[in-house]
């Protein structure tokens, strides 16, 4: 059954607006963490020159597919099963996208995304990261700060994510920033290359 996210609508159009230019020459994208699935059917109609690989932990499929079943597109392959920490595919991707996720993870589980970033994405590849960040340990707003308190009341090990710490580990695989976008909300997007 299909999963709505009223928060996916609101961020959708944003969110398509920087992404389709970096994504212009692209022909393969993976996305980590898809979640209800929504985001995945509306780039993939807005940008159908690339293929647009969902992703999510087994219980989030069924809703991803029913999303995919239900726009008909021909660029949206059933989602694949990607747990960051367990399992990864062997195929490489030209770019890699993942919205409000690495706040959701745990630290364990950001690290094991960098490490499989760095050889899932082809050389020249991008990392595209949407969400609330913190900067030199502070929040860009007190809604973040709040949102954050709200997330470790649901579970100790989610947290927003301090952009440097982020880069660290993008660094260590090869990663190199090359945009940062502020968004609507508090949000932004971060860019990353491999080099
Ligand atoms: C807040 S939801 C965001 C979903 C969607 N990207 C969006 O923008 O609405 C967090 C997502 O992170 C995913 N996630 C959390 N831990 C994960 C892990 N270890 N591996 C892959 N995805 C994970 C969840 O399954 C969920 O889809």
């Amino acid at each position: 059954m299909k999963q709505y996210s009223p928060s996916c609508d609101q961020n959708k159009d944003p969110i398509l607006a920087v992404i389709k230019p970096l994504l212009c020459n692209a022909t393969s994208v993976l996305e980590i963490g898809s979640g209800t699935g929504q985001h995945c059917v509306y780039f993939a109609k807005a940008l159908p020159h690339l293929v647009w690989q969902a992703s999510d932990q087994a219980i989030y499929l069924e809703s991803v597919n029913a999303w995919i079943a239900d726009a008909q597109l021909n660029n949206t392959p059933q989602a694949l099963e990607l747990n960051v920490d367990v399992s990864w595919p062997v195929e490489q991707y030209d770019a890699i996208f993942s919205a409000n996720t690495v706040h959701i993870m745990s630290w364990d589980m950001v690290i094991s995304l960098f490490q499989g970033l760095g050889k899932t994405l082809l050389k020249d590849g991008i990392f595209i990261l949407y969400g609330p960040f913190n900067y030199n340990g502070e929040y860009t707003s007190t809604s973040n700060a709040n949102f954050d308190l709200w997330l470790a009341q649901q579970n100790p090990q989610s947290a927003i994510r301090d952009f440097e710490a982020l880069n660290q580990l993008a660094k260590q695989v090869g990663l190199v920033l090359i945009k940062d976008y502020e968004m609507p909300a508090n949000n932004r997007i971060l860019v990353w290359q491999k080099r």
